[in-house]
């Protein structure tokens, strides 16, 4: 084994071989996917990143590459040294690129044995997560998180290149820093120099992004890490990835035009063409069609059936009259039996103050006419399975009445929340007879980076959601928090009602969805240091706590601020999304597990008394 180094080079990589490579000599290295023995023949299915190769051992060319080969284990690592030649009409195999070729072996050299791993790299992912995440390096052989990675890859190579040519410039941010507020925990780092004093780990580069403004680069990026400390879901992790960007004197719509042109490069990248621009719904618009801030637009929205309903009828349902009444349709799920409605019920969620009705027959024989109403408003087929959702007066939640003009109250949101959530629960769990997502599961399977580009339109379904409150009460704190963060501008002709009516100030921010999940972020940012101090004031923040954790960002606004706004996306989710990845586990190399661990390294783990010493501190609880 020892003699390889420094003496053999490889010449081709194994997926790449075709029938038009056939007479040349190769060298190739990778590792042992399946052994078979045929006696004096042996067949290696010989894997490296680029794919899979078939290299056989006849005893009679090579006597001793056979002897080798009749102890070679998958995963062992081998160089075959041959000639590429065509298979005959009946071993080719169609299903693999390299299908119409194999290796005439001349020479076998075992560069590395392997131990038998819990799992073959050959097969599909086993169930058990943790036992892969604990020997990541065999499953990130598989093919499928070989694709995933390269896909990755290039979505990252063509965002890059499409910033840059906007005119945008990559400056790294500090990792070592000071605490960020997006709503989530520090990650926090002890000082050894400065005794009981912490850096934080940056929750976003957001106040570096604009001081960059302030330094006046105009446009800035980063593929920037950010680490957050919540609890983590299947697109959440501890540390994750933003294409993150700031930029001076835009509008929104400048915004959304930078995005739009790089998202479209990354996912071209990745073999699927979205069309832009992307469509544009308010934040009170997103809630009275779909119930949600983040909407799917591959299923049907919600639609407002209270013109169905008499004033009696509702009363005798015991509906709220005075909150929406709305209807949800998942196409092509049947009529169920009570058994399978019941079943649903778990899924709604009660704690809104709503209440459904999915029975049609009992509705129809009370209610005939509005029964074939709201069929009929719905635009519902027979197959169609479709549920009422509407305020419940019997379990009313504390909420705010108070109704601003054309805009939700939060009771009302209430409603529209229970009713969206509902609506995309049960659009996963029928998802196999709806067919809406099965259309993305395709493009997905279909897309690769070096084929034509597949019409992404219908897969991938992109809104922005815009004008957002600027304000969310946080009913376990009492407290009024700020819905992105407190740099956020509010729209100007809401800002007298800062401090009477907080919840009615709608604020310059935005969202991007895609298919149900929020993939960005960003708002125009206030630039004023008066106005900026007014929101500190209006989140409860004293003077003095301002000082102490922005000082230095207020001063600096002092400094000749230009307007200026950006935005962040989520790579991995971006990532998850082109890979049609389950979870961010799937697109990240190395991830935490559900309960913050990487079970490879194991970590987090203590430290040793020295190590603590040195950092001043003293661990009061150990388990
Ligand atoms: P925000 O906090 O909304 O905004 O984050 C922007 C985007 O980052 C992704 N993201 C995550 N991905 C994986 N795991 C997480 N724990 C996680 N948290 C967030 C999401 C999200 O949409 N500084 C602002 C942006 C701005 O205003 O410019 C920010 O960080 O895709």
């Amino acid at each position: 084994m020892l003699d390889f180094i420094g003496k053999l080079e490889r010449t081709h990589m194994c997926g790449d071989l075709r029938a038009s490579d056939a007479g040349k000599q190769v060298v190739l290295m990778g590792w042992v996917n399946r052994r078979r023995d045929h006696g004096n023949l042996i067949f290696l299915d010989v894997r490296d990143r680029s794919g899979i190769v078939q290299v056989v051992l006849d005893k009679e060319l090579t006597p001793d590459g056979h002897a080798k080969g009749e102890a070679i284990r998958p995963e062992y690592v081998i160089a075959a040294i041959g000639r590429v030649r065509l298979r005959d009409d009946l071993a080719i195999n169609p299903k693999m690129p390299t299908g119409e070729i194999e290796i005439e072996t001349t020479e076998l050299l075992v560069l590395n044995d392997a131990r038998l791993a819990p799992f073959s790299p050959a097969e599909e992912a086993i169930a058990n997560e943790e036992v892969r995440l604990k020997y990541r390096y065999v499953d990130l052989r598989r093919a499928e998180m070989q694709h995933n990675f390269m896909v990755r890859h290039r979505i990252t190579l063509a965002v890059r290149q499409s910033l840059s040519d906007q005119g945008f410039l990559e400056i790294e941010t500090p990792i070592l820093t000071k605490s960020t507020p997006e709503g989530a925990r520090d990650f926090l780092v002890p000082s050894r120099v400065h005794p009981g004093e912490f850096y934080a780990l940056p929750q976003s580069p957001q106040i570096f992004k604009q001081i960059l403004m302030i330094s006046g680069f105009d446009k800035y990026f980063q593929i920037a890490r950010c680490f957050r400390d919540e609890d983590l879901r299947a697109d959440r992790q501890l540390e994750f990835t933003q294409v993150d960007l700031e930029m001076s004197f835009p509008q929104q719509e400048t915004v959304f035009g930078v995005v739009e042109k790089f998202l479209a490069a990354g996912f071209a990248a990745a073999g699927v063409a979205i069309p832009a621009p992307f469509p544009r719904i308010t934040y009170d618009e997103a809630m009275r069609r779909f119930g949600s801030d983040k909407p799917d637009l591959r299923l049907p929205g919600l639609t407002d059936v209270r013109p169905a309903f008499t004033d009696e009828a509702l009363a005798t349902l015991q509906i709220d009259p005075a909150l929406p009444v709305v209807a949800l349709r998942i196409p092509q799920v049947g009529e169920l039996s009570r058994k399978e409605r019941e079943d649903n019920h778990p899924l709604f969620d009660q704690k809104k103050g709503a209440k459904f009705i999915d029975d049609f027959k009992r509705l129809a024989k009370g209610f005939p006419e509005a029964a074939a109403k709201v069929r009929e408003l719905a635009s519902a087929e027979e197959s169609d399975f479709v549920i009422i959702v509407a305020g419940d007066p019997a379990h009313p939640v504390k909420a705010s009445d108070t109704k601003f003009p054309g805009r939700l109250s939060e009771r009302e949101i209430n409603v529209y929340l229970a009713a969206g959530n509902f609506r995309s629960d049960l659009a996963k769990k029928y998802s196999s007879r709806h067919g809406a997502f099965a259309v993305t599961e395709t493009v997905v399977r279909d897309a690769h980076p070096d084929r034509d580009r597949i019409d992404g339109s219908k897969a991938f379904q992109p809104i922005w959601v815009t004008d957002f409150p600027m304000f969310e009460y946080d009913t376990a704190i009492s407290k009024w928090m700020p819905a992105h963060h407190p740099f956020t501008s509010p729209h100007e002709e809401d800002m007298a009602n800062l401090v009477s009516d907080p919840a009615s100030v709608r604020a310059n921010c935005y969202d991007l969805a895609m298919n149900g999940l929020e993939l960005g972020s960003g708002s125009i940012r206030i630039h004023r240091k008066d106005v900026q101090q007014q929101i500190f004031a209006s989140l409860g923040i004293t003077e003095e706590e301002a000082r102490a954790r922005f000082g230095f960002f207020l001063d600096a606004l002092e400094y000749g601020t230009p307007p200026h706004g950006g935005i962040a996306l989520g790579l991995d989710r971006i990532a998850m999304l082109l890979a049609g990845a389950p979870s961010l586990r799937e697109v990240i190399a190395f991830p935490k597990t559900a309960k913050a661990i990487d079970v490879m390294v194991d970590a987090p783990t203590g430290v040793t008394d020295q190590q603590l010493r040195e950092l001043h501190i003293r661990v009061a609880l150990k388990n």
